[in-house]
């Protein structure tokens, strides 16, 4: 499998930024044509520019932060994932920690939310991964095998072939801790483990597991030479076209 590394801008990048944005970046790395392996997830009111920005770029996958299950209707504040597939995107992240954190986001919501986007025709980015004190109480597996199981309830054997899951323990976002790559591989084993039993060990074996959680240049290289972590969920380190270039480079020399 080769790697696939994902830009999460979370609330951040205008519209009028991303041109310039691309421009740099694809004059820093030639996207693999027969193979999507770079995203950046925008904001909504930035997403018709993300997608009219890289345009044409094949290998470059656009996507959103969310969406909701209904295709529309009474659900002020939120986007379906019927708008976002008309407005170009390929891909959503669903269950973000900061999601779960902080707007009430349960296994129930994302699970919802999850098989709906691929439903859709969406590549879904679901993200598990367990709080600081949650690591600390050594419960992590227990954590991510809750809300595993919980956020794939209904999504069958033949809609992961859309499917990507990003482990981000929480206490490494935006922290600057990293997990090693050997905790962050025992996890992603884990997590492999637990949709072999979901599903079966080749479904599993298919599916990209990505690693999130202050990823930079100099540690993405060492987390996805890791067999089970299948590329990076990038957050502070893809705000800049250079500095995500070349987190870009450095991870994508690693081949599975
Ligand atoms: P940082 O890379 O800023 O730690 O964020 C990770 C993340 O949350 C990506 O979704």
């Amino acid at each position: 499998m080769k790697p696939i590394f994902l830009a999460n801008w979370k609330m951040n990048i205008l519209p009028a930024e991303v041109k310039e944005f691309a421009k740099n970046f694809l004059s820093q790395i030639t996207p693999d044509a027969n193979y999507a392996d770079i995203g950046f997830a925008a904001p909504y009111t930035t997403l018709a520019a993300l997608v009219d920005g890289f345009r044409g770029v094949k290998g470059i996958l656009t996507g959103a932060q969310n969406c909701h299950w209904a295709d529309n209707g009474a659900f002020t504040g939120e986007v379906s994932a019927k708008m976002l597939k008309d407005v170009g995107v390929n891909f959503v992240i669903i269950g973000h920690s900061e999601r779960r954190q902080f707007f009430g986001e349960t296994d129930e919501t994302v699970a919802k939310r999850s098989v709906k986007a691929l439903k859709e025709g969406l590549i879904a980015v679901v993200c598990v991964g367990e709080t600081k004190a949650e690591y600390e109480a050594g419960r992590t597996k227990e954590i991510v095998s809750r809300q595993l199981k919980g956020s794939l309830a209904d999504v069958t054997a033949e809609m992961t072939h859309a499917l990507i899951i990003a482990y981000e323990p929480v206490w490494a976002i935006g922290t600057g801790l990293t997990a090693t790559p050997e905790i962050a591989q025992s996890v992603h084993a884990s997590i492999r483990s637990e949709l072999t039993a979901l599903y079966n060990a080749n479904v599993a074996g298919a599916i990209p597991i990505i690693y999130g959680g202050s990823a930079k240049t100099d540690n993405i290289a060492s987390l996805v030479a890791q067999p089970d972590i299948n590329g990076g969920l990038v957050g502070g380190a893809s705000l800049k076209p250079d500095t995500f270039a070349q987190l870009v480079q450095a991870g994508r020399q690693v081949y599975k």
